[in-house]
Protein backbone atom coordinates (compact mmCIF):
# COMPACT_ATOMS: atom_id res chain seq x y z
CA UNK A 1 0.00 0.00 0.00
CA UNK A 2 2.53 2.46 -1.20
CA UNK A 3 1.64 6.13 -0.96
CA UNK A 4 3.62 7.95 -3.22
CA UNK A 5 2.65 11.36 -1.68
CA UNK A 6 3.25 10.15 1.74
CA UNK A 7 6.76 8.84 0.23
CA UNK A 8 7.72 12.40 -0.60
CA UNK A 9 6.61 13.91 2.68
CA UNK A 10 8.72 11.40 4.52
CA UNK A 11 11.23 11.31 2.16
CA UNK A 12 14.43 11.46 5.01
CA UNK A 13 16.47 12.92 1.97
CA UNK A 14 14.64 15.52 0.84
CA UNK A 15 14.16 16.78 4.80
CA UNK A 16 18.01 16.90 4.65
CA UNK A 17 17.94 18.95 2.22
CA UNK A 18 15.68 21.60 3.35
CA UNK A 19 17.34 21.31 6.50
CA UNK A 20 21.23 22.35 4.78
CA UNK A 21 18.77 25.18 3.30
CA UNK A 22 17.37 26.38 6.48
CA UNK A 23 21.03 26.72 8.56
CA UNK A 24 22.38 29.56 6.75
CA UNK A 25 19.10 31.03 6.76
CA UNK A 26 18.80 30.54 10.89
CA UNK A 27 22.58 31.25 11.03
CA UNK A 28 22.20 35.00 9.19
CA UNK A 29 18.82 35.59 11.52
CA UNK A 30 20.34 35.31 14.54
CA UNK A 31 23.34 37.25 13.06
CA UNK A 32 21.88 40.22 12.05
CA UNK A 33 19.15 40.41 14.73
CA UNK A 34 21.39 40.01 17.81
CA UNK A 35 24.09 41.80 16.53
CA UNK A 36 21.70 44.54 15.51
CA UNK A 37 22.92 44.61 11.80
CA UNK A 38 19.04 44.83 10.36
CA UNK A 39 17.94 48.42 10.34
CA UNK A 40 14.43 47.14 11.71
CA UNK A 41 12.65 44.46 13.95
CA UNK A 42 9.33 44.42 11.96
CA UNK A 43 8.51 45.13 8.58
CA UNK A 44 5.24 46.21 8.79
CA UNK A 45 2.45 44.88 6.86
CA UNK A 46 -1.37 45.95 6.99
CA UNK A 47 -3.29 42.75 8.01
CA UNK A 48 -5.23 42.80 4.55
CA UNK A 49 -2.43 42.77 2.92
CA UNK A 50 -0.74 40.31 5.00
CA UNK A 51 -3.51 37.99 4.39
CA UNK A 52 -4.02 38.61 0.71
CA UNK A 53 0.01 37.94 0.40
CA UNK A 54 -0.38 34.69 2.09
CA UNK A 55 -3.66 33.58 0.18
CA UNK A 56 -1.77 34.24 -3.21
CA UNK A 57 1.55 32.33 -1.83
CA UNK A 58 -0.91 29.28 -1.67
CA UNK A 59 -1.84 29.30 -5.25
CA UNK A 60 1.35 30.83 -7.31
CA UNK A 61 4.48 30.84 -4.41
CA UNK A 62 7.59 29.05 -4.64
CA UNK A 63 7.74 26.25 -2.14
CA UNK A 64 11.12 27.03 -1.06
CA UNK A 65 11.00 30.55 -0.39
CA UNK A 66 8.29 30.28 2.22
CA UNK A 67 10.00 30.50 5.34
CA UNK A 68 12.12 33.29 4.04
CA UNK A 69 9.47 35.25 3.72
CA UNK A 70 7.78 34.32 7.31
CA UNK A 71 11.33 36.02 8.32
CA UNK A 72 10.50 39.15 6.57
CA UNK A 73 7.23 39.36 7.79
CA UNK A 74 7.47 38.55 11.30
CA UNK A 75 8.52 40.63 14.32
CA UNK A 76 12.54 39.65 15.09
CA UNK A 77 12.64 39.52 19.34
CA UNK A 78 16.29 38.53 18.72
CA UNK A 79 16.90 42.31 17.49
CA UNK A 80 18.08 44.87 20.05
CA UNK A 81 15.61 47.48 19.31
CA UNK A 82 12.83 44.42 20.15
CA UNK A 83 11.42 46.25 23.40
CA UNK A 84 7.76 45.17 23.03
CA UNK A 85 5.71 42.51 24.32
CA UNK A 86 7.17 40.16 27.38
CA UNK A 87 8.13 37.30 25.23
CA UNK A 88 11.92 36.38 24.88
CA UNK A 89 14.57 36.23 22.14
CA UNK A 90 15.29 32.11 23.20
CA UNK A 91 18.42 31.22 23.60
CA UNK A 92 19.50 29.46 20.02
CA UNK A 93 19.60 26.29 21.67
CA UNK A 94 16.18 26.10 22.64
CA UNK A 95 15.65 26.54 19.39
CA UNK A 96 17.32 22.78 18.99
CA UNK A 97 14.98 21.04 22.06
CA UNK A 98 11.82 22.94 20.26
CA UNK A 99 13.16 21.03 16.53
CA UNK A 100 13.89 17.88 18.64
CA UNK A 101 10.27 18.01 20.60
CA UNK A 102 8.24 18.51 17.18
CA UNK A 103 10.19 15.80 15.47
CA UNK A 104 9.77 12.74 18.98
CA UNK A 105 6.20 14.28 19.21
CA UNK A 106 6.29 12.43 22.57
CA UNK A 107 2.54 13.38 23.62
CA UNK A 108 3.33 13.60 27.63
CA UNK A 109 0.29 12.74 28.85
CA UNK A 110 1.42 9.28 30.52
CA UNK A 111 4.67 8.22 30.91
CA UNK A 112 5.83 6.03 28.13
CA UNK A 113 4.33 9.35 25.55
CA UNK A 114 7.69 10.82 27.34
CA UNK A 115 10.07 8.97 29.32
CA UNK A 116 12.81 11.14 29.09
CA UNK A 117 11.23 14.38 29.27
CA UNK A 118 9.19 13.68 32.02
CA UNK A 119 12.21 12.96 34.31
CA UNK A 120 13.53 15.82 32.84
CA UNK A 121 10.51 17.86 33.59
CA UNK A 122 10.73 16.79 37.79
CA UNK A 123 14.32 17.50 37.82
CA UNK A 124 13.23 21.16 36.56
CA UNK A 125 10.56 21.50 38.87
CA UNK A 126 12.46 20.17 41.89
CA UNK A 127 15.31 22.73 41.48
CA UNK A 128 12.59 25.66 40.56
CA UNK A 129 10.96 25.02 44.12
CA UNK A 130 13.77 25.13 46.11
CA UNK A 131 14.67 28.01 44.16
CA UNK A 132 11.45 29.60 45.74
CA UNK A 133 12.58 28.18 49.30
CA UNK A 134 10.27 25.05 49.32
CA UNK A 135 11.13 22.35 51.63
CA UNK A 136 10.18 18.57 51.94
CA UNK A 137 7.04 18.36 49.99
CA UNK A 138 7.18 20.36 46.92
CA UNK A 139 6.21 19.32 43.47
CA UNK A 140 4.31 20.82 40.32
CA UNK A 141 4.85 20.44 36.47
CA UNK A 142 5.16 21.99 33.08
CA UNK A 143 2.35 23.30 31.22
CA UNK A 144 0.95 25.29 28.57
CA UNK A 145 1.35 28.84 29.42
CA UNK A 146 0.71 31.86 32.32
CA UNK A 147 -2.63 31.78 31.38
CA UNK A 148 -3.17 28.15 32.01
CA UNK A 149 -1.19 27.74 34.55
CA UNK A 150 -3.15 30.35 36.69
CA UNK A 151 -6.52 28.52 36.00
CA UNK A 152 -4.73 25.73 36.94
CA UNK A 153 -3.70 27.19 40.28
CA UNK A 154 -7.17 28.27 40.98
CA UNK A 155 -8.83 25.42 40.67
CA UNK A 156 -6.46 23.58 42.80
CA UNK A 157 -7.14 26.12 45.18
CA UNK A 158 -10.77 25.68 45.33
CA UNK A 159 -10.27 21.98 45.61
CA UNK A 160 -7.87 22.25 48.35
CA UNK A 161 -9.91 25.43 50.38
CA UNK A 162 -13.59 24.86 49.50
CA UNK A 163 -15.42 22.01 51.15
CA UNK A 164 -18.33 21.50 49.00
CA UNK A 165 -17.20 19.01 46.38
CA UNK A 166 -17.51 21.50 42.92
CA UNK A 167 -15.71 19.29 40.86
CA UNK A 168 -18.05 17.02 41.13
CA UNK A 169 -21.24 18.91 41.54
CA UNK A 170 -20.87 22.21 40.86
CA UNK A 171 -21.43 25.42 43.33
CA UNK A 172 -23.11 26.11 45.81
CA UNK A 173 -22.32 28.91 47.53
CA UNK A 174 -21.36 32.17 46.17
CA UNK A 175 -16.94 31.84 46.16
CA UNK A 176 -14.24 34.47 45.62
CA UNK A 177 -10.65 35.35 44.60
CA UNK A 178 -8.51 38.68 45.81
CA UNK A 179 -6.76 39.97 43.29
CA UNK A 180 -5.12 43.65 42.78
CA UNK A 181 -7.08 45.47 39.74
CA UNK A 182 -3.69 45.73 37.79
CA UNK A 183 -3.26 41.86 37.64
CA UNK A 184 -3.21 40.22 34.46
CA UNK A 185 -6.32 39.91 32.95
CA UNK A 186 -6.11 36.01 32.90
CA UNK A 187 -7.01 35.83 36.55
CA UNK A 188 -10.45 37.43 35.95
CA UNK A 189 -10.84 34.86 32.90
CA UNK A 190 -9.88 32.59 35.18
CA UNK A 191 -12.19 33.49 37.62
CA UNK A 192 -15.12 33.68 35.32
CA UNK A 193 -14.26 30.67 33.37
CA UNK A 194 -14.62 28.84 37.33
CA UNK A 195 -18.01 30.03 37.49
CA UNK A 196 -16.97 33.03 40.02
CA UNK A 197 -19.22 35.77 37.99
CA UNK A 198 -17.95 39.00 38.60
CA UNK A 199 -18.94 39.43 42.01
CA UNK A 200 -16.36 37.13 42.80
CA UNK A 201 -13.51 38.24 41.47
CA UNK A 202 -12.70 41.08 44.35
CA UNK A 203 -10.65 43.53 42.97
CA UNK A 204 -7.98 45.22 45.55
CA UNK A 205 -6.96 49.03 44.42
CA UNK A 206 -3.71 49.50 43.55
CA UNK A 207 -1.44 52.35 45.37
CA UNK A 208 -0.23 54.82 43.12
CA UNK A 209 3.03 52.52 42.41
CA UNK A 210 0.34 50.15 40.54
CA UNK A 211 1.43 47.34 43.73
CA UNK A 212 -1.78 46.37 45.43
CA UNK A 213 -3.09 48.42 48.44
CA UNK A 214 -2.44 45.88 50.83
CA UNK A 215 -4.34 48.28 53.36
CA UNK A 216 -6.98 47.50 51.64
CA UNK A 217 -7.07 43.89 52.22
CA UNK A 218 -9.06 43.94 54.60
CA UNK A 219 -11.95 46.07 53.79
CA UNK A 220 -12.05 44.24 50.89
CA UNK A 221 -12.44 40.90 52.45
CA UNK A 222 -15.10 42.12 55.09
CA UNK A 223 -17.31 43.74 52.50
CA UNK A 224 -17.47 40.57 49.99
CA UNK A 225 -18.29 38.29 53.35
CA UNK A 226 -20.71 40.23 53.63
CA UNK A 227 -21.94 39.67 50.87
CA UNK A 228 -22.40 36.48 51.73
CA UNK A 229 -19.11 35.29 49.38
CA UNK A 230 -16.51 32.58 50.49
CA UNK A 231 -13.10 33.71 49.41
CA UNK A 232 -10.72 31.10 49.29
CA UNK A 233 -7.56 32.36 47.27
CA UNK A 234 -5.72 35.66 47.19
CA UNK A 235 -3.29 36.04 44.14
CA UNK A 236 -0.23 38.24 44.17
CA UNK A 237 1.63 39.77 40.84
CA UNK A 238 5.35 39.37 40.67
CA UNK A 239 4.76 41.53 39.10
CA UNK A 240 1.79 42.72 37.15
CA UNK A 241 1.97 43.13 33.35
CA UNK A 242 0.99 46.75 32.59
CA UNK A 243 3.54 48.91 34.94
CA UNK A 244 5.71 45.54 36.38
CA UNK A 245 5.01 46.17 39.87
CA UNK A 246 5.68 43.65 42.40
CA UNK A 247 2.82 43.26 44.73
CA UNK A 248 3.99 43.39 48.83
CA UNK A 249 4.23 38.63 48.77
CA UNK A 250 4.97 39.16 52.62
CA UNK A 251 1.98 40.95 53.59
CA UNK A 252 0.08 39.38 51.19
CA UNK A 253 1.54 35.64 52.51
CA UNK A 254 0.23 36.54 56.21
CA UNK A 255 -3.26 38.05 55.19
CA UNK A 256 -4.01 34.84 53.70
CA UNK A 257 -2.48 32.59 56.64
CA UNK A 258 -4.73 34.68 58.86
CA UNK A 259 -7.80 34.42 56.94
CA UNK A 260 -7.25 30.51 56.22
CA UNK A 261 -7.40 31.02 52.38
CA UNK A 262 -4.55 29.96 49.59
CA UNK A 263 -2.22 32.32 48.79
CA UNK A 264 -1.21 32.10 44.30
CA UNK A 265 1.30 34.19 43.14
CA UNK A 266 1.47 34.79 39.66
CA UNK A 267 5.15 35.25 38.71
CA UNK A 268 4.59 34.73 35.10
CA UNK A 269 7.50 37.55 34.19
CA UNK A 270 9.17 38.31 36.99
CA UNK A 271 9.08 35.09 39.03
CA UNK A 272 12.56 34.35 37.24
CA UNK A 273 14.00 36.87 39.68
CA UNK A 274 14.21 33.85 41.84
CA UNK A 275 17.48 33.70 40.16
CA UNK A 276 19.41 36.80 40.77
CA UNK A 277 21.06 37.54 43.47
CA UNK A 278 20.50 41.36 43.76
CA UNK A 279 16.53 41.51 42.71
CA UNK A 280 15.14 38.49 44.45
CA UNK A 281 14.19 40.49 47.23
CA UNK A 282 11.49 41.88 44.86
CA UNK A 283 10.25 38.20 45.69
CA UNK A 284 10.46 38.20 49.37
CA UNK A 285 7.49 36.40 50.76
CA UNK A 286 7.16 33.81 48.04
CA UNK A 287 8.33 30.69 49.57
CA UNK A 288 4.96 31.29 51.58
CA UNK A 289 2.82 30.64 48.82
CA UNK A 290 0.59 27.41 48.07
CA UNK A 291 1.41 27.79 44.19
CA UNK A 292 3.66 30.07 42.08
CA UNK A 293 3.69 30.57 38.40
CA UNK A 294 6.77 30.98 36.24
CA UNK A 295 7.04 31.25 32.48
CA UNK A 296 10.17 29.92 30.29
CA UNK A 297 8.95 31.35 27.46
CA UNK A 298 9.42 35.22 29.74
CA UNK A 299 12.19 36.11 31.78
CA UNK A 300 13.81 32.82 30.96
CA UNK A 301 15.11 33.20 27.51
CA UNK A 302 13.04 30.23 26.16
CA UNK A 303 10.68 29.41 22.99
CA UNK A 304 6.71 30.00 23.63
CA UNK A 305 5.18 28.14 25.54
CA UNK A 306 6.45 26.98 28.45
CA UNK A 307 5.48 27.72 32.38
CA UNK A 308 5.97 25.76 35.33
CA UNK A 309 3.11 25.30 37.88
CA UNK A 310 5.06 24.72 41.29
CA UNK A 311 3.14 24.09 44.43
CA UNK A 312 4.43 24.06 48.25
CA UNK A 313 2.61 20.87 48.45
CA UNK A 314 2.46 18.23 46.12
CA UNK A 315 -0.48 16.87 46.89
CA UNK A 316 -1.96 19.78 45.61
CA UNK A 317 -0.55 19.03 42.12
CA UNK A 318 -2.13 15.66 42.06
CA UNK A 319 -5.51 16.68 43.41
CA UNK A 320 -7.05 19.51 41.20
CA UNK A 321 -8.46 17.51 38.31
CA UNK A 322 -9.12 14.24 40.01
CA UNK A 323 -12.73 13.35 40.32
CA UNK A 324 -12.14 11.99 44.15
CA UNK A 325 -13.75 14.33 46.15
CA UNK A 326 -11.72 16.26 48.76
CA UNK A 327 -11.77 14.28 51.74
CA UNK A 328 -10.74 11.17 49.91
CA UNK A 329 -7.78 12.91 48.26
CA UNK A 330 -5.11 12.90 51.36
CA UNK A 331 -3.88 9.48 50.41
CA UNK A 332 -3.41 9.85 46.94
CA UNK A 333 0.25 8.80 45.26
CA UNK A 334 2.71 11.57 43.68
CA UNK A 335 1.60 10.35 40.12
CA UNK A 336 4.23 12.31 38.78
CA UNK A 337 5.08 10.35 35.80
CA UNK A 338 1.72 10.48 34.42
CA UNK A 339 1.54 14.19 33.30
CA UNK A 340 -1.44 14.10 31.95
CA UNK A 341 -3.52 13.69 34.77
CA UNK A 342 -2.28 16.80 36.68
CA UNK A 343 -2.00 19.66 33.61
CA UNK A 344 -5.28 21.26 32.39
CA UNK A 345 -3.94 20.32 29.02
CA UNK A 346 -3.74 15.96 27.69
CA UNK A 347 -0.96 16.56 24.88
CA UNK A 348 1.78 18.70 25.88
CA UNK A 349 5.20 19.39 23.80
CA UNK A 350 8.44 17.66 25.57
CA UNK A 351 9.06 21.67 26.71
CA UNK A 352 11.20 20.37 30.30
CA UNK A 353 14.02 19.94 27.89
CA UNK A 354 14.54 23.81 26.91
CA UNK A 355 14.97 24.26 30.81
CA UNK A 356 17.07 21.12 31.05
CA UNK A 357 19.48 22.34 28.27
CA UNK A 358 19.85 25.72 29.80
CA UNK A 359 20.77 24.38 33.09
CA UNK A 360 23.31 21.83 31.66
CA UNK A 361 24.96 24.13 29.08
CA UNK A 362 24.99 27.25 31.29
CA UNK A 363 24.01 26.76 34.60
CA UNK A 364 21.57 28.62 36.60
CA UNK A 365 23.95 31.87 36.38
CA UNK A 366 22.37 32.73 32.93
CA UNK A 367 19.41 33.06 34.24
CA UNK A 368 20.56 35.44 37.31
CA UNK A 369 23.05 37.55 34.43
CA UNK A 370 19.76 37.82 32.43
CA UNK A 371 17.45 38.65 34.95
CA UNK A 372 20.03 41.00 36.59
CA UNK A 373 21.48 42.61 33.01
CA UNK A 374 17.38 43.86 32.36
CA UNK A 375 17.01 45.01 35.48
CA UNK A 376 19.80 46.97 35.94
CA UNK A 377 19.48 48.22 32.22
CA UNK A 378 15.67 49.24 33.01
CA UNK A 379 17.00 51.41 36.22
CA UNK A 380 19.22 52.90 33.59
CA UNK A 381 16.46 54.08 31.06
CA UNK A 382 14.79 55.50 34.07
CA UNK A 383 17.55 57.70 34.64
CA UNK A 384 17.45 58.65 31.72
CA UNK A 385 13.97 59.57 31.00
CA UNK A 386 14.11 61.35 34.70
CA UNK A 387 16.58 63.11 33.17
CA UNK A 388 14.77 65.00 30.00
CA UNK A 389 13.11 67.71 29.96
CA UNK A 390 10.13 66.53 27.48
CA UNK A 391 9.66 62.97 28.94
CA UNK A 392 7.31 61.69 31.87
CA UNK A 393 7.70 58.13 33.88
CA UNK A 394 4.26 56.65 35.14
CA UNK A 395 5.78 55.12 38.28
CA UNK A 396 8.89 54.50 39.59
CA UNK A 397 9.82 51.17 37.93
CA UNK A 398 10.46 47.63 39.76
CA UNK A 399 11.04 45.42 36.91
CA UNK A 400 12.02 45.52 33.34
CA UNK A 401 9.14 47.06 32.15
CA UNK A 402 9.30 50.68 31.93
CA UNK A 403 5.64 53.26 31.08
CA UNK A 404 6.53 56.37 29.77
CA UNK A 405 5.26 59.42 27.54
CA UNK A 406 6.39 62.63 25.35
CA UNK A 407 5.14 65.55 27.04
CA UNK A 408 5.06 68.96 26.61
CA UNK A 409 3.21 71.89 28.63
CA UNK A 410 1.63 73.61 25.84
CA UNK A 411 -0.96 70.64 25.83
CA UNK A 412 -3.87 69.40 27.45
CA UNK A 413 -4.04 65.93 28.57
CA UNK A 414 -6.30 64.72 25.35
CA UNK A 415 -4.02 65.88 23.03
CA UNK A 416 -0.93 64.40 24.70
CA UNK A 417 -2.87 61.22 24.63
CA UNK A 418 -3.46 61.25 21.34
CA UNK A 419 -0.23 62.23 20.38
CA UNK A 420 1.42 59.53 22.05
CA UNK A 421 -0.70 56.83 20.10
CA UNK A 422 0.16 58.53 16.89
CA UNK A 423 3.72 58.27 18.16
CA UNK A 424 3.47 54.61 18.82
CA UNK A 425 1.86 54.07 16.10
CA UNK A 426 4.20 56.02 13.64
CA UNK A 427 6.99 53.89 15.21
CA UNK A 428 5.26 50.38 14.33
CA UNK A 429 5.25 51.47 10.58
CA UNK A 430 8.55 52.81 10.84
CA UNK A 431 10.00 49.65 11.97
CA UNK A 432 12.82 50.49 13.51
CA UNK A 433 12.07 49.94 17.02
CA UNK A 434 9.39 47.45 18.09
CA UNK A 435 7.64 48.80 21.46
CA UNK A 436 3.49 48.95 22.39
CA UNK A 437 1.53 51.08 24.33
CA UNK A 438 -0.68 50.88 27.61
CA UNK A 439 -3.32 53.24 29.37
CA UNK A 440 -3.08 53.90 33.02
CA UNK A 441 -5.88 55.67 34.53
CA UNK A 442 -6.90 58.13 31.56
CA UNK A 443 -2.88 58.63 30.43
CA UNK A 444 -1.73 56.87 27.32
CA UNK A 445 2.03 55.85 27.39
CA UNK A 446 4.37 54.36 25.59
CA UNK A 447 5.47 51.24 27.46
CA UNK A 448 8.40 48.92 26.69
CA UNK A 449 9.41 45.71 27.66
CA UNK A 450 13.53 45.22 28.02
CA UNK A 451 13.33 41.49 27.01
CA UNK A 452 16.29 41.64 24.36
CA UNK A 453 20.00 40.56 26.44
CA UNK A 454 21.42 42.79 23.55
CA UNK A 455 19.65 45.98 24.02
CA UNK A 456 22.02 48.81 25.20
CA UNK A 457 21.53 52.24 26.93
CA UNK A 458 22.48 53.71 23.62
CA UNK A 459 19.84 52.41 21.92
CA UNK A 460 16.61 53.77 24.12
CA UNK A 461 18.85 56.84 24.06
CA UNK A 462 18.43 56.63 20.47
CA UNK A 463 15.05 56.00 20.59
CA UNK A 464 14.38 58.86 22.68
CA UNK A 465 15.61 61.09 20.21
CA UNK A 466 13.44 59.52 17.99
CA UNK A 467 10.37 59.87 19.79
CA UNK A 468 11.17 63.33 20.17
CA UNK A 469 12.00 64.74 16.93
CA UNK A 470 8.43 62.53 15.87
CA UNK A 471 6.96 64.34 18.52
CA UNK A 472 8.49 67.85 16.75
CA UNK A 473 7.63 67.11 13.88
CA UNK A 474 3.71 66.10 14.93
CA UNK A 475 3.03 69.22 16.73
CA UNK A 476 4.46 71.76 14.26
C1 LIG B 1 1.71 38.69 35.04
C2 LIG B 1 1.27 37.83 33.90
N1 LIG B 1 0.53 36.75 34.13
C3 LIG B 1 0.11 35.95 33.14
C4 LIG B 1 0.41 36.23 31.83
C5 LIG B 1 -0.08 35.31 30.74
O1 LIG B 1 0.93 34.43 30.43
P1 LIG B 1 0.96 33.62 29.02
O2 LIG B 1 1.11 34.66 27.97
O3 LIG B 1 2.15 32.73 29.18
O4 LIG B 1 -0.32 32.87 28.93
C6 LIG B 1 1.19 37.36 31.53
C7 LIG B 1 1.52 37.69 30.13
O5 LIG B 1 2.08 38.70 29.82
C8 LIG B 1 1.64 38.18 32.59
O6 LIG B 1 2.39 39.26 32.36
Amino acid sequence: MKNQLLEKAFDVRLFEKHLLQIIPILKKHLFNTTKGKNDFTLNYTQPLDQLNFWEDYLEHGVPEEMLDEVFKRTTHTHHPKYVGHQVSAPAPITILTAMVSSLLNNGMAVYEMGMAPTAIEKVVVDILCKKIGYSDNFGGFLTSGGTLANLTALLSARKAMVKHDVWNHGHQDSLGVMVCEQAHYCIDRAAKIMGLGQKGIIKIPARNTFAMDIAQLEYGYQEAVQKGIHIFAIVGSAPSTATGAYDDLEAIANFARNKNIWFHVDGAHGGAAIFSDKYRFLLNGIAKADSVVIDGHKMMLMPTITTALLFKDKKRAQQTFSQKADYLLDDMEDDWINSGKRTFECTKTMMGMHWFILLKFYGEKLFDDFVTRQYDLARAFQKLLENHPQFELATPLMANIVCFRWVNGNFDQEELNRLNQTIRQHLLEDGEYYLVQTKLGDTNYLRTSLMNPFTELSHLEHLLGKIDAMAVKLTN
